[in-house]
This record gives C-alpha cells, sequence and structure tokens, in this order.
C-alpha cells in the first residue's frame, strides 16, 4: 500500500500522543533514523500481541539514534488499508536496548487478523499485518500454525519462509537456532568470522540475519512465537562469570530483535522463555524452556569416541540415564505436570525445542545416543509419559526442531518397543537452512531398522512444517524447498502424516 494513502487513512500527522512521557526533542534523534530492520509481531495471545521494530539508521549502523529515549508512534487497524483504526499509543524506544520498540497491544478481538505500523517523525515504518489467537474459552474446530528451526545465515537462503504466503496460519512457531553463533562456511559470509563475544557482537549479528528477505516478509506477516534452541545463546550450566555475561549479552540482543513480551533485565543472564496457550479447547500448547534449567550436557563425553558424529552423539553411559538429571528443572516439571493434568483440549502439544523420541544408536558395539535431546533425560521423560498414560491425556503431540531434518515418530518408551506401545507422536521439523552433514545422518540412518517406531527420516532436505489441526485429526505437512544454496527455491509439500483423533500413532496421508 502507499504510504502517502496510508499516512491521510490513518491520520497519523494529526495525532496527539496518547500519553505524556518526557522525551527526547526531534532534534536529538539522528537524521536519517528510521526503520531498516522492518516491523515484526509475537507473542500473540486471544486479546494482545506484541508489535515489534528498531530504530536504527541503517541495517549495518547500529549507533544509537539519540542519546536517550525516543517516542514512537503505532497504530493498529482491523483493515489492510489502515483506514479503521482500533487501537493507537506511543512506544518508547530505550537506547538500553538499542532503540528497540516493544508494544504489547491489548484489548484486541480474537481470532482476527490486524495490520499495524509505527511512525518516527516523518517515517513511517512498512505496514505489517499480524493476528491474535483464537479465544481459550470458546469453541474452536480448526487451527492452522507453522514450525520453523535452525536458520545458519552461511548455510543458506532463508526462502523457505516464502512459501507460507498461502499456507493462511494463524502464527508461526520458531523452535530456536534463530541466529548461529559458529561460521561454517558456505553461500554467504557472516560479518565476521568469529563467535559473538559482546553485546555489540550479537546485535550485529541478530542485524545481519534480520537482513534475510523471506525472513523480513515472514515477520511483516506473520505472528511469531520464538523459543532458544543451543545456538541462540550460551546454554551452557556455569558459574563462571565471563560466560554468564555473555550469556547475558546473548539473551538482551536475542530480546531486543524479537517481538516478544518479557524484557530480560539487564546484564542478567536469565530470561523468561516458558510459554504456554489455549487454543479453545481443541489444542494445548506447551512450550517449556529447555536451555537455562537443565542439569549439565556432556556426561558421557569423556567415555566416547570424539572422532565419531563429531562427538554430538555419545555413548549411553549410566551418568546420563540417573534418574535426578532433569532437563526441565523441578519447578518447571511441576508447571508442565498442571498443564498435562488440567487439560480439556483435544490436541496436547509439548513443543520442547529437542526430540522426544528415544533413538538407540549403534557404534563399535556400544550403544550411543544423542544426549543433548531427551535421551540425555530419560528418567524425566518416563515421568512425563508416566503421566501422559495417568491423566489419560488428549492426544499428545512432540514438536521440536533442532536435528535439521524431518523426522517423524511414535514416541514409545524404550527403543526397539513395539510402536503400537506409543504414547505420543512427534513431528521433528527440518531446518530452514541449517545442514545436517552425512557424519550425523548416516549413523541415524543405520539405526532406523532397530527403531521401528521412527515413521519417517530424511536430512537432505529444508523447509517447515504445516500442521493443521481439526477435532478429527492432526495433519502435518513436510514442506520443502528446492534449494537453498541461492534465492529463489520453491517449496512443496514433500509428505504429509495424519494422527486421527484418539488413535496414537501416526500414519501417512
Ligand atoms: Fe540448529
Amino acid at each position: 500500500m502507499k504510504r502517502r494513502h496510508f499516512l491521510a487513512g490513518a491520520g497519523l500527522a494529526l495525532a496527539a500522543p496518547a500519553l505524556t512521557i518526557r522525551s527526547v526533542s526531534a532534534q536529538a534523534v539522528a537524521a536519517g533514523a528510521g526503520f531498516p530492520f522492518s516491523v515484526a509481531s509475537g507473542d500473540p495471545t486471544s486479546d494482545a500481541v506484541v508489535l515489534w521494530t528498531r530504530l536504527a539508521r541503517a541495517v549495518d549502523d547500529l549507533t544509537p539514534v539519540a542519546a536517550g529515549p525516543v517516542e514512537v508512534e503505532w497504530i493498529v487497524a482491523s483493515d489492510e488499508k489502515m483506514s479503521d483504526v482500533v487501537r493507537r499509543g506511543i512506544g518508547i524506544a530505550r537506547p538500553e536496548f538499542g532503540h528497540s520498540v516493544h508494544v504489547d497491544v491489548e484489548g484486541l478481538q480474537p481470532d482476527r487478523s490486524y495490520w499495524y505500523a509505527f511512525r518516527l517523525g516523518g517515517e513511517i515504518s512498512p505496514v505489517g499485518r499480524t493476528r491474535t489467537l483464537p479465544s481459550a474459552l470458546a469453541p474452536h474446530s480448526r487451527f492452522r500454525f507453522n514450525v520453523v528451526s535452525c536458520q545458519h545465515w552461511e548455510n543458506g537462503y532463508f526462502d523457505a519462509y516464502d512459501g507460507m504466503a498461502d499456507d493462511d496460519a494463524s502464527l508461526v512457531l520458531h523452535m530456536g537456532d534463530y541466529i548461529y553463533e559458529v561460521g561454517r562456511g558456505g553461500v554467504r559470509s557472516h560479518e565476521s568470522k568469529t563467535a559473538p563475544a559482546t553485546l555489540a557482537d550479537y546485535r550485529r549479528r541478530h542485524a545481519l540475519y534480520k537482513t534475510d528477505t523471506a525472513l523480513r516478509r515472514a515477520h511483516e506477516r506473520m505472528p511469531f512465537m520464538v523459543t532458544l534452541d543451543n545456538h541462540d545463546a550460551l546454554t551452557e550450566d556455569t558459574s563462571d562469570m565471563a560466560k554468564l555475561k555473555l550469556r547475558a549479552a546473548a539473551y538482551q540482543a536475542w530480546y531486543e530483535f524479537q517481538p516478544v513480551r518479557h524484557a530480560p533485565a539487564l546484564s542478567n543472564p536469565a530470561m523468561q522463555i516458558l510459554r504456554d496457550r489455549d487454543i479453545g479447547n481443541l489444542l494445548r500448547l506447551s512450550i517449556p524452556d529447555t536451555r537455562q534449567f537443565k542439569d549439565r550436557e556432556s556426561s558421557c563425553a569423556s567415555d566416547s569416541d570424539k572422532n565419531f558424529a563429531f562427538g554430538v552423539f555419545q555413548k549411553a553411559c549410566d551418568a546420563a540415564s540417573a534418574a535426578d538429571r532433569s532437563m526441565l528443572g523441578a519447578p518447571q516439571e511441576a508447571w508442565l505436570d498442571e498443564r498435562l493434568k488440567t487439560s480439556k483440549a483435544r490436541w496436547n502439544v509439548i513443543a520442547s525445542t529437542v526430540m522426544m523420541t528415544p533413538f538407540d544408536m549403534d557404534h563399535g558395539g556400544e550403544l550411543y545416543r544423542y544426549l543433548q535431546s531427551w535421551d540425555g533425560y530419560p528418567a524425566e521423560r518416563a515421568r512425563i509419559l508416566d503421566r501422559i498414560e495417568k491423566y489419560k491425556v488428549g492426544n499428545p503431540i512432540a514438536i521440536a526442531g533442532d536435528i535439521h531434518s524431518n523426522l517423524v515418530s511414535d514416541v514409545v518408551r524404550r527403543a526397539g518397543d513395539d510402536p503400537k506401545t506409543a504414547l505420543m507422536s512427534e513431528f521433528v521439523g527440518t531446518s530452514i537452512s541449517s545442514l545436517w552433514p552425512d557424519q550425523l545422518a548416516k549413523p541415524m540412518q543405520a539405526a532406523l531398522p532397530a527403531n521401528p517406531h521412527i515413521r519417517h527420516y530424511e536430512h537432505t532436505r529444508r523447509g517447515y512444517l504445516r500442521m493443521t489441526v481439526t477435532e478429527d485429526r492432526w495433519t502435518t505437512d513436510l514442506r520443502t524447498i528446492e534449494f537453498t544454496d541461492k534465492p529463489g527455491g520453491k517449496v512443496s509439500t514433500e509428505k504429509s502424516f495424519v494422527v486421527e483423533n484418539g488413535q496414537a500413532g501416526v500414519k501417512a496421508a
């Protein structure tokens, strides 16, 4: 739409600030400051959504646009032409958060599209579209969302996002590895060959990722809910002050560049990651924090062959199976218990970033597992499956990313169990661009016969998952892209799987 038209329709030029806030004068904002990172929205509820932007002069110029806070006008309309303005206000771009803007717009109608924009002086942002979730209190019969993960800038272009343009999904659920700290070489380069070591470095890394045009279009079109995996920030359980400082920097930069509701405290290596939502009585979505409360990984590293699968898969030593090992931590495990116990939802999703399905591999006659996944925390996983069984949780579904592969499975208690004994179904989505090298894929492929509960495994394709949830059926479409080594790859549905209401186990559609 034309910005002139937007200005006229929205009457922004006439708007008086609704709030009285001490702000810097117009002259104190640097010339050329605007919205080079465009706009985004996220963390929707049934009556609110977070609108995001970040003031800068250019995507590669992150010098502060002002010495102090800056007022930014925002408007929300119920139509694409922005003529029916339903909310407006002033957001504050704070210097301590890199002049990012996070506006939590409340009082919206459930299950509705809205359009929004920001204004700073004469600069108008692009118009974004967002959507609220259906009400948790009213019946709802169909919900569609997309699941993405793992977008290594150097590995490829993020054009898989463009495949969502006609999906008419209500939400993008991002399972983490939004950025990568490590360089791998590839079709394009990070802004620096070294991993971020400061807040400024992390900001530059996020700024670079935000310049991918397909990612930008997706943010302009749909609300995201974003969680974190191992490359977004240091996840090590540590008391080392330097590492904690680095994690605080990573969290802060992540917040500054994401449309999320909860700001971390400055210089604090902690942040709220956990999310939960109810979509009517159709779907209960639980997204635990799998980063901040988990026991240290690699309990078996010293026992393992470091040359096998880059050391990513490790010998399943006794320590990994200790009953007190936890990925969630006790308070969060209690939270999940309550979510499962009290749910009246038809479908119950645990989206925990890493795969829940047990997966045994053989290396030189020894049992190896991927211990960064739930296979490194089997006692806690068993307790979750116990609860699913005990509470007769309706249609439990696990969703994950992390392994840059499409993997569809029935979640049995132990690898090798009869798939008919599965207690839940799992969909692990492939990456937007990150590669899964043969050194990691070959041991998994070789282990498939010993893991008959794995219904599908494929590691060479990039893309995302499209979930369509109705009262009778869950459908997962594996949406894959032709290529990512140059822009312009087209997305199509490679395969589809369904879970029927009341019947555990995944079937090919
Ligand atoms: Fe990843």
